[in-house]
């Protein structure tokens, strides 16, 4: 009796431990995501190559996506009528599920020297919002590892002006030395390389 009590214990004390915050109702969180696996992977991780990957990135950023793309400020081919759907709370469930996951990596096929000058461009002009390599960001998405497709997306509609750009990004991107085409290929493909 003692002994089954004290594993009871035990396993109770590492429940405690690991609940997330959502563990009032983690079915309905992963109810929610999962009609999102079909094109980000079950925990966020996407098959690429259009698809982003989702998993680990700021919360506010997850949330503020969203929300734009039900608003229609920020363009896209599917999520603006998937976001519709859903309410601010299910949208917020749904950025703390995918946030808590880690960012999975895939090796892509990316070309050296691009690498290299591209880690120039983001140590010059991008590090210090898309800190760590790209790895890390307060409000920003995680651009290492992300599918070279979805960032080269990404690019071509903020500076075609589809997608707002945030201002202090546009002036390291667009104002003085302005990136040129190959410049901004080169950038992707060192964000690419990050294993
Ligand atoms: C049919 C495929 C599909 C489904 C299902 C889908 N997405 Fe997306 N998602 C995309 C595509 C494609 C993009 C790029 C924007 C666009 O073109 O719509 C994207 C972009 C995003 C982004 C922006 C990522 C970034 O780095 O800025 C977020 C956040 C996101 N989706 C969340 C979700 C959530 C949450 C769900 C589930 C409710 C979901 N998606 C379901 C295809 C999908
Ligand atoms: C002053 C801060 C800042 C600087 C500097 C900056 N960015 Fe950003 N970046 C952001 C923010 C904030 C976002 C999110 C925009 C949004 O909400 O749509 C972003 C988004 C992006 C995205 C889209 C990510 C996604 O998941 O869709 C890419 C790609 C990107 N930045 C590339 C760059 C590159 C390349 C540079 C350097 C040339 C750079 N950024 C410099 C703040 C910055």
């Amino acid at each position: 009796m003692k002994r089954t009590g004290s594993i009871a214990a035990i396993i109770g004390g590492c429940f405690m431990l690991h609940a997330p915050a959502w563990a009032e109702s983690p079915s309905q969180a992963a109810m929610l995501s999962n009609t999102c696996a079909g094109c980000h992977g079950t925990s966020g991780t996407s098959a690429g190559p259009s698809m982003p990957t989702i998993a680990g990135m700021p919360e506010v950023y997850l949330l503020e996506s969203m929300k734009k793309f039900r608003s229609g400020e920020r363009p896209s081919s599917i999520m603006g009528r998937l976001a519709k759907a859903y309410s601010d709370e299910e949208i917020k469930m749904m950025a703390e599920f995918f946030a808590r996951h880690p960012f999975g990596r895939e090796k892509q096929e990316v070309d050296a020297a691009k690498v290299a000058i591209g880690k120039q461009i983001h140590d010059q002009r991008c590090k210090k919002c898309h800190m760590d390599n790209g790895r890390d960001s307060e409000d920003s998405g995680i651009l290492a590892g992300q599918w070279k497709e979805y960032l080269q997306i990404s690019m071509r509609d903020f500076r075609s002006g589809k997608r707002p750009m945030p201002e202090k990004m546009r002036a390291k991107v667009e104002g003085e030395g302005k990136l040129t085409p190959e410049e901004v290929e080169a950038v992707i493909h060192f964000y690419a390389s990050q294993q």
